[in-house]
């Protein structure tokens, strides 16, 4: 306990000043409790409100693929690019350092692989005391809206919520779009819509056309999931039109990890995600970069 010599009898209780209350800057953050918001700032960057996640979680349905063959000497170099990691805690523990201390989207569903010809039928593949020993800044939950598996997935991604308001940390979901699975505006309004309904914090989902009505229509924030390889330059664009329409950030994993230059790739997004550069602006930069660093 603090010493008592010295010390000085308060005075100054600005009585003509109103208490300072403070919202949230994250999107429908408001009423939730100061551990979650701590764990949320760690995600979204408090200057620009937005985050570049950089996704390597894909082994935990398709093994090692292509860029991700050596996540020990892939992963460190990217880390200091990107706000926020979206990982396995088996990738994370044994493959990323742990002074890396930035946001950590544990993925925490589990249960298919991409042997399965529906892949929707998942369990919870992380229960909550391991994500608190992770230090987890959320838990990633797979549903999928639509398929056989909707309700097994819908009941994983309400069980994660509850432990996870229990103990402060975010849940995210994860919109899948399976290989049969649609991915029309239409289905992108209802299962962000849905998911949101269920009490998550953060959603990730994929662009769209008319992006931001499903921006509108739901009440957190969005972050766009790059999805397949596209060449650098449309992955630029995806990106800028991502953010333009309203996106909280992007969730990128193919788009980096395969690019040419994935170090490069990653600085470029992070330049639209936070500092306004335009697709083009963004290309040239990587032109630039992609044989300096
Ligand atoms: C893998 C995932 C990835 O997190 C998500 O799809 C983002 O990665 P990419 O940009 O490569 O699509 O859910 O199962």
């Amino acid at each position: 306990m603090a010493d008592l010599d010295g010390n000085k009898v308060a005075k100054d209780y600005g009585i003509d000043k109103p208490f300072h209350n403070q919202s949230f800057y994250i999107k429908g953050m408001d009423n939730i409790d100061w551990g979650m918001k701590d764990r949320l700032s760690k995600i979204f960057n408090p200057k620009t409100g937005k985050t570049v996640m950089l996704a390597f979680d894909h082994g935990y349905i398709m093994g090692s693929t292509s860029g991700l063959e050596r996540l020990d000497l892939v992963l460190p170099d990217l880390l200091e690019e990107v706000d926020c990691i979206m990982g396995t805690r088996g990738a994370i523990r044994t493959c990323v350092p742990p002074i890396y201390n930035k946001g950590v989207a544990l993925r925490c569903s589990a249960g298919s692989s991409v042997l399965d010809d529906d892949m929707s039928f998942e369990v919870i593949g992380v229960d909550i005391d391991d994500a608190i020993r992770m230090n987890a800044s959320c838990m990633a939950i797979q549903t999928f809206i639509g398929a056989p598996g909707q309700k097994d997935s819908i009941e994983n991604l309400v069980k994660t919520i509850d432990a996870g308001n229990r103990y402060g940390i975010p849940t995210l979901g994860v919109v899948a779009v399976g290989k049969d699975m649609e991915r029309t505006t239409k289905f992108f309004l209802l299962a962000t819509r849905m998911l949101a309904e269920f009490g998550c914090q953060i959603i990730k989902t994929y662009y769209c056309e008319d992006f931001e009505k499903v921006v509108a229509a739901c009440p957190v924030p969005l972050v766009v999931a790059g999805g397949k390889k596209l060449p650098e330059k449309e992955a630029l664009t995806l990106v800028y039109n991502a953010i333009s329409k309203g996106a909280a950030g992007v969730d990128m994993g193919r788009n980096i990890f395969q690019a040419e230059n994935p170090k490069a790739m990653a600085r470029c997004v992070g330049k639209i995600v936070h500092e306004n550069y335009s697709d083009a602006e963004a290309y040239n930069l990587y032109l630039e970069l992609k044989d300096k660093i």
